[in-house]
């Protein structure tokens, strides 16, 4: 037997709460007591997103609800900023380009945060842009950025929605949906909400419901429309995802009961200890320091060390899955997730797995020196 360590910036582990719950008996939709359970959710998700705005569930991955914004706030040949600096930043100018929008692309290096006087300028150069998107956690990078400016530049534009790719940010750093005027937000399942795959959820201003009244571009499954007149009667317009919101209901009891903020200020413990454990180790973190996110450590490799093996040994030989790079950073890379059902123990746990995998692949370092740098940050030191 070898006992297994899920350490991916998700899918992420899920808590025996929420995987027992899961295994309940199925019930039917058109209930009361799913009816119940449903608007538990929606309100706890108000509460994650820090919002009073709409949030509409859909059973799918993070990248429907990313489309759905797409689709629900934009006409064909509308102009968006998108300003991206990781993988997912890339699939929005996919789904925007698939849709037939006009894109003006803010382009930055995957270790570099975006600029928020960029955006200000390709505003001021894009008075007809009809909004602006973001990612605020890339997942490939670890780097964050600062949302919240940006949400001070668009709410200056009375017709342009800010939509914020919070996939994993939601429950792993502070998103101030409501303060920070953010008008569409996302997160899946798999991440900081601690479900399997096959969640989305996605928050709705009242703005963003105005640009939704102007929209054109197709839509059908993903039509906001439907889901908040059906929330009006505390149901869903198809077959939800039933096991999913059990488990969903479990989970957000899970974050009430130790707040938002002592969610987030464990991402951050876990984040810090993650870092300097890797830097103690002699290796350097990926993402730049103004701009570092909680839910996962992306690190280089050091050189001479076969990064692939890295992730293989790991997995193979100690039971702890990590993630390599990706795109251009497969094998230059490795990444540690900490977003969601995790505590101190993992983080020591998978710094004691990476020490000897790099013991193994001749990497010269002091052993030991990982686990005693997150050691000194659990303690307070
Ligand atoms: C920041 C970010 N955006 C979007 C996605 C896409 O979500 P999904 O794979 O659930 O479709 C992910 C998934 O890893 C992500 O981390």
């Amino acid at each position: 037997m070898q006992k297994k360590y899920l350490m991916t910036p998700g899918p992420t582990p899920v808590p025996s709460e929420v995987l027992l719950a899961q295994a309940r008996p199925m019930i039917h939709h058109r209930t009361p007591d799913f009816s119940a359970m449903l608007m538990e959710c929606v309100e706890g998700l108000k509460y994650v997103f820090q919002t009073t705005n709409d949030v509409l569930i859909f059973g799918c991955s993070g990248t429907g609800a990313m489309e759905s914004a797409f689709v629900n706030c934009f006409c064909a040949g509308d102009k968006v900023i998108v300003a991206r600096n990781g993988k997912f930043g890339d699939r929005m100018v996919k789904i925007a380009k698939t849709y037939g929008l006009e894109v003006v692309d803010l382009r930055y290096e995957w270790t570099e945060t975006v600029k928020v006087a960029d955006v200000d300028a390709a505003l001021k150069a894009n008075p007809d842009a009809r909004g602006v998107v973001i990612t605020q956690s890339e997942t490939s990078s670890g780097v964050l950025n600062d949302v919240e400016a940006v949400g001070k530049l668009t709410a200056d534009y009375p017709d342009c929605v800010l939509i914020v790719d919070s996939i994993t940010g939601i429950g792993a750093v502070p998103c101030m949906t409501d303060a920070w005027g953010l008008d569409v937000v996302m997160t899946g399942s798999q991440k900081g909400l601690m479900l399997p795959p096959g969640l989305a959820a996605v928050s709705v201003s009242a703005k963003a419901w105005k640009a939704y009244e102007r929209s054109t571009l197709p839509k059908f499954y993903f039509d906001w429309g439907p889901y908040k007149k059906n929330l009006a009667d505390s149901t869903t317009p198809f077959t939800p995802a039933v096991s999913l919101i059990i488990g969903l209901v479990e989970s957000i009891k899970m974050m009430r009961e130790e707040t938002i903020e002592g969610v987030i200020a464990r991402h951050s413990r876990l984040a810090e200890a993650t870092r300097r454990g890797c830097e103690a180790l002699g290796m350097k973190l990926f993402a730049p320091p103004e701009g570092r996110g909680s839910a996962v450590t992306p690190v280089w490799v050091p050189e001479g060390v076969d990064g692939k093996q890295i992730v293989k040994i790991m997995k193979n030989k100690y039971g702890v899955t990590i993630a390599g790079g990706q795109d251009d950073y497969a094998g230059r890379i490795f990444r540690v997730g900490h977003l969601g059902y995790f505590g101190d123990f993992d983080i020591i746990t998978t710094l004691a797995a990476l020490e000897m995998t790099l013991a193994e692949l001749g990497y010269d370092f002091e052993r030991g020196a990982g686990i005693k740098a997150a050691e000194a940050v659990f303690m307070g030191e």
